[in-house]
């Protein structure tokens, strides 16, 4: 079909696909298939933020918040990454808040990165940072992390940067081989930014889901990197509240206020009501997330179980709720091609490797399933899995 010509579509918009991540749960509904392909929970959120969410919309706070966020969350944030990740922030001039960390990653690199400057973005990566990067009409620089440890080697990561260079983005813990970067690591990469004279974009959405004494460490807290780090975060994942679509971004003033100025204009705002319920998030006690990691270490040992159960050999996670498994001994030509048989013919959608990869063929050997379910959801999808032993007793 010829495309007249006022129809066609934008160089930027033709050079990414739809995000394989969020296909999968539409195909997931299609086949009644228990989706352990998008990364949200099937578990009710925190009754402390569901009251303060009605009782917001009950008190009439339905109106445009301050654009960067409303005063009390801002406050609420400050003091709280005051006490978990020991970082001061000035809630006036150094936090935007935003529509999920979605946007906050795509308003600072638009806010910070011109054309042809290039972002250095480890790979397997979360998929939104590409097409972020092309957005702002940026080149991604793809430095591998190697397997089984999801390490990078620091001749390669040394190598990426250059005159060229704007941006690291640093994704810990990770999406989707649930590495937690050390601070030997960071600090490295903290060396490297100095020296070339570089931002470091970090998302650390999973900052509390951590597994056997792991720690986390947030980059902006390295001698040095405080003034270059951009931090980013929301509470889909530490609240279990995905579809209320709040984030929030740390950095210094200079940073924020260009920052604030591309959020604006993006979204305006975040949601009011929702905004007020994030001050009860911030507010929750210590033993709050300490609970949650023990939920989560319960799901990802019973996911570990189903997988050794079945057979598919996997990278254990120590951050973050997703384990990345390798398919290669089902003798699937590609990943795409094994997770279409697992959604459509056993019935558990998963996201292929591929999409995690620049090129699909790195991704080809892998899929990544996600455990942030309920017990109930994870049992249910065992069910259906162990039918895959069949076939692994053929193909050995
Ligand atoms: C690494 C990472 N960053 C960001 C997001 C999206 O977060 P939000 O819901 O705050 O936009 C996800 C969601 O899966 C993720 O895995």
């Amino acid at each position: 079909m010829t495309v007249p010509r006022k129809q066609k579509i934008s160089h930027k918009a033709s050079q990414f696909t739809e995000s394989v991540i969020r296909e999968m749960t539409r195909v997931a509904l299609k086949y009644d298939a228990v989706n352990l392909a998008q990364g949200f929970p099937d578990f009710p959120c925190p009754p402390e933020l569901k009251r303060a969410a009605c009782q917001a919309v009950e008190e009439d706070i339905n109106q445009y918040a301050i654009t960067w966020g409303d005063k009390a969350f801002r406050e609420a944030i400050a003091e709280k990454v005051r006490w978990y990740l020991g970082l001061h922030v000035d809630p006036e001039q150094e936090i935007t808040v935003t529509c999920g960390s979605t946007e906050a990653m795509a308003a600072a690199i638009l806010a910070t990165v011109n054309p042809g400057e290039e972002v250095i973005v480890f790979e397997p990566y979360y998929e939104n940072y590409g097409p972020d990067a092309i957005l702002a009409g940026a080149t991604p620089r793809y430095v591998p992390l190697h397997p089984p440890e999801w390490t990078f080697d620091e001749t390669q990561l040394r190598q990426a940067f250059s005159d060229r260079t704007k941006a690291i983005i640093i994704n810990t813990p990770h999406n989707p081989t649930g590495k937690v970067f050390t601070r030997e690591e960071l600090s490295f990469i903290a060396e490297l930014c100095q020296q070339w004279d570089v931002l470091a974009l970090t998302d650390e959405i999973y900052e509390h889901i951590l597994y056997d004494q792991t720690q986390h460490v947030a980059l902006a807290t390295l001698p040095g990197m405080g003034e270059r780090t951009i931090t980013i975060n929301g509470l889909s994942k530490t609240y279990s509240v995905t579809g209320w679509r709040i984030g929030y971004i740390l950095a210094n003033s200079h940073l924020t206020a260009a920052i604030r100025k591309v959020h604006d204009f993006l979204t305006v705002g975040a949601p009011a009501p929702l905004q007020r319920a994030g001050v009860a998030a911030m507010q929750l006690p210590a033993n709050y997330y300490e609970e949650l990691a023990k939920l989560y270490h319960q799901k990802r040992a019973r996911i570990l179980q189903i997988l050794d159960a079945v057979g598919i050999p996997y990278f254990l996670p120590k951050g973050a709720y997703y384990v990345f498994a390798d398919i290669s001994a089902f003798g699937y030509k590609n990943d795409v091609e094994f997770t279409e048989f697992l959604i459509k013919e056993i019935g558990v959608a998963v996201v292929p490797g591929s999409s995690f990869f620049s090129n699909a063929d790195k991704g080809k050997n892998f899929i990544r399933f996600c455990f942030s379910k309920k017990l109930e959801t994870l049992a249910k999808a065992q069910e259906r899995l162990l039918k895959l032993q069949a076939i692994l007793q053929t193909t050995r």
